[in-house]
């Protein structure tokens, strides 16, 4: 038996006692038990921190604002340093729907939604309890090459000097490989240069995440007045202390055993740099892209027992094969196709996903996948029907995503390629939390791009993904 199975149970064990005591105690929102590793929908989740614990002290942990809420009411370890509907359901339950995220600022569907009565709270926070997401509102800018011409909002808030764009919380933690902050990007202070690596500090992501962190506290958590320097570096220090991800899977057992490189351990000591392995040629080293950008399972290329582990095993090694190899004819991406003036490229989910085991988009470079297309749609989400002014052409959408920052027709329904690890801990999947599970994020890119999947890859490619 290794060190870090060891590890492990006594985390394990600890969780188990916090829980019992946490119970007893319950507050609102005192869920701090600073626990490393925890159960998920297919596993343990890890995270690994410098001094090997979690410091519930540090103040993402402490209410800075006037309506009760800490950084930690919406990025929360145990669900990967975001939210989960299940998870939120139980807080609804234990606290009648008043727990300090349900707040009608952002938590609900509208700042106006009735919240008088535990009927009412449970519809009011509905968008939260299904689907994990928090109701962002921006304008449209001034300068901006479109006007807003139609909004068919179910909830009668929506307009052009707000529009609700419902986001899932990104997760608060590996951020040392972030290149733009925020799915639009609207935290990035300036355009990360490269070299960067991780845990070395950059002067723009700390920037960027201490702007973050202020925005935070006084638009989440209504905050009279921005926390200070001190307290803002104290969070940014904890938060980019944090490495997420799935260390032990059900059926494959620890995922960093028979020489995988899975789990939190391994990522938080991964050489990175702004541009790193870019399939548009963007490495600043000058290096090709690899589309094997994903190598934490090779080892198990061997595994041909037939015992449930190494079947487990032999099936995330082969969906890691797939992420890296499987041919995918990517076409009408804004931000891609049009940039390179090529209607289609052949590429793989690599060519996006490029940071080397890690999964994010190695440039700041939103795209436009196709999530927020009318024809995709859910009657719970607003739909805005915007119109350029020049052209006259409209488009709608759910969310015109990085366009509410540049303004720029072009921009419309982009949204940066996230970080890919920790996934099992924190579906629902993508900004919009369209992706019930990983297997629908799976059918989502067969059906997006004409993959041809078949039903063992599909199966194969979210054990990967669980596995990350
Ligand atoms: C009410 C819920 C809520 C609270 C409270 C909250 N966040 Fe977030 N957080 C979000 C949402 C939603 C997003 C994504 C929004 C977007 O991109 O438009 C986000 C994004 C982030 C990101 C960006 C990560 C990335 O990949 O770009 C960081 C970092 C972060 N939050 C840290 C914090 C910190 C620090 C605090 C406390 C000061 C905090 N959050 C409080 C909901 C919350
Ligand atoms: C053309 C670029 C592109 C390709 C190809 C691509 N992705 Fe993505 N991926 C993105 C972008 C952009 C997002 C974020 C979209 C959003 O939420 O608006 C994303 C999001 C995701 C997410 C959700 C992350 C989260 O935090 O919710 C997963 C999982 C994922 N992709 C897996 C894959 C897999 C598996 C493939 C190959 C079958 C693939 N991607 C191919 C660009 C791409």
């Amino acid at each position: 038996m290794n060190h870090l199975y060891r590890n492990s149970v006594r985390s394990v064990t600890t969780i188990l006692a916090l829980a019992c005591a946490f119970s007893a105690t319950a507050a609102p929102d005192a869920f701090t038990s600073g626990a490393l590793t925890t159960a998920d929908a297919s596993g343990w989740l890890r995270t690994f921190t410098p001094t090997g614990t979690i410091d519930t002290s540090n103040p993402f942990f402490q209410s800075l604002g006037t309506n009760g809420r800490s950084c930690n009411s919406c990025h929360r370890q145990a669900q990967g340093w975001t939210i989960t509907p299940a998870e939120l359901q139980q807080r609804f339950d234990t606290t009648q729907g008043k727990d300090p995220i349900f707040r009608t600022n952002d938590g609900s569907v509208s700042p106006f939604a009735d919240v008088s009565t535990l009927a009412a709270r449970r519809k009011a926070y509905a968008m939260l309890l299904n689907r994990g997401l928090i109701r962002v509102g921006l304008p449209i800018p001034a300068n901006a090459e479109f006007s807003l011409t139609a909004v068919d909002d179910p909830y009668h808030y929506a307009s052009a000097a707000e529009l609700s764009l419902f986001r899932r919380p990104l997760p608060a933690t590996n951020l040392g490989f972030l290149t733009t902050v925020m799915w639009d990007g609207r935290e990035t202070a300036a355009p990360f240069k490269p070299p960067m690596d991780a845990g070395v500090a950059s002067a723009d992501l700390d920037a960027s995440l201490a702007s973050q962190a202020k925005d935070a506290v006084l638009g989440h958590a209504q905050g009279a007045a921005a926390p200070s320097d001190a307290v803002l570096a104290q969070i940014v220090a904890f938060e980019s202390g944090l490495s997420t991800a799935q260390i032990r899977d059900d059926n494959a057992g620890f995922l960093n055993d028979d020489d995988a490189i899975g789990g939190p351990r391994v990522l938080a000591n991964l050489r990175f740099h702004v541009g790193i392995n870019d399939a548009l040629g963007a490495d600043p080293t000058g290096a090709a892209f690899d589309p094997s950008a994903m190598h934490l399972f090779d080892a198990w290329a061997t595994q041909h027992g037939n015992g449930r582990s190494e079947r487990a095993r032999a099936a995330i090694q082969r969906g890691e094969n797939l992420f890296n190899t499987v041919p995918i004819a990517i076409t009408g991406v804004a931000g891609l196709n049009d940039v390179i003036g090529q209607p289609t490229i052949q590429g793989h989910c690599s060519t996006c996903h490029d940071t080397p085991n890690v999964g994010n988009h190695s440039v700041g470079a939103p795209l436009d996948i196709g999530l927020t297309d009318a024809s995709r749609r859910t009657p719970d989400m607003p739909l805005y029907t915007l119109t350029n002014n020049q052209t006259g052409a409209s488009v709608q959408t759910t969310d015109p995503g990085r366009a509410l920052l540049t303004g720029k027709w072009a921009d419309i329904g982009k949204f940066k390629g996230a970080i890919l690890r920790g996934l099992a801990a924190r579906a629902p999947y993508f900004h919009n939390g369209s992706a019930a599970t990983l297997m629908d994020v799976v059918n989502f890119y067969d059906t997006r791009f004409n993959i041809g999947l078949d039903a063992q890859q599909k199966q194969d490619l979210a054990a990967f993904l669980a596995a990350l």
